[in-house]
C-alpha cells in the first residue's frame, strides 16, 4: 500500500511515478523531523556517522506561522531552535525581498519549510467558518 500510493502523490505532483520513493509519515511531527533529517543528512553528508562538529552553522527557513514541530525538530537533530528563521510572509507566501534583508553569510541553509495547508491556514480557515 505504501508504494502505490507514494507512486500516485509523486505522479500528482509531476515526478515519473517509477522514480518515486519514499514513505508514509505517522503524523505531522514526524514528517516534519524526517524532512529536517533528510535536508540536514543532504547538507551534511557525515553528520550521520560523525555529528555536526566542524559542519558550517546550518539554518532552516519557515514562515512565522510554521508549527512547533519544526523548531523541535531544530532541536533533536543539533540544528538548534535558533537557527530555524521566520522568513515573513503573506497569508499564502513567503515575501521573497525579505531574504535580502536576513543577514546569513557563511551560513549553510539546508532548506526551505513550506505547507501546502499549514496551521495558521488551517486555524484562519476554521475561525473564518465559526469552527
Ligand atoms: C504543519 C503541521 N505540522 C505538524 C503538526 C503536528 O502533527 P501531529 O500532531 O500529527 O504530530 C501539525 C498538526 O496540526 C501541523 O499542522
Amino acid at each position: 500500500m505504501e508504494k502505490t500510493i507514494i507512486k500516485k502523490v509523486g505522479a500528482m505532483l509531476g515526478f515519473d511515478p517509477n522514480s518515486c520513493d519514499g514513505i508514509l509519515c505517522p503524523g505531522g511531527t514526524f514528517s516534519n523531523l524526517t524532512a529536517v533529517l533528510t535536508a540536514r543528512n543532504e547538507a551534511c553528508p557525515t553528520a550521520k556517522e560523525e555529528g555536526l562538529t566542524g559542519a558550517p552553522k546550518l539554518v532552516a527557513f519557515s514562515s512565522p506561522g510554521a508549527h512547533y514541530s519544526v523548531k523541535n525538530a531544530a532541536h533533536v537533530l543539533g540544528i538548534g531552535t535558533e537557527n530555524v528563521i521566520q522568513v515573513p510572509s503573506n497569508f499564502d507566501s513567503m515575501i521573497p525581498e525579505e531574504l535580502g534583508t536576513l543577514k546569513h553569510i557563511s551560513l549553510l541553509v539546508i532548506c526551505l519549510l513550506i505547507w501546502l495547508w499549514h496551521t495558521f491556514r488551517e486555524t484562519n480557515y476554521r475561525s473564518k467558518r465559526g469552527r
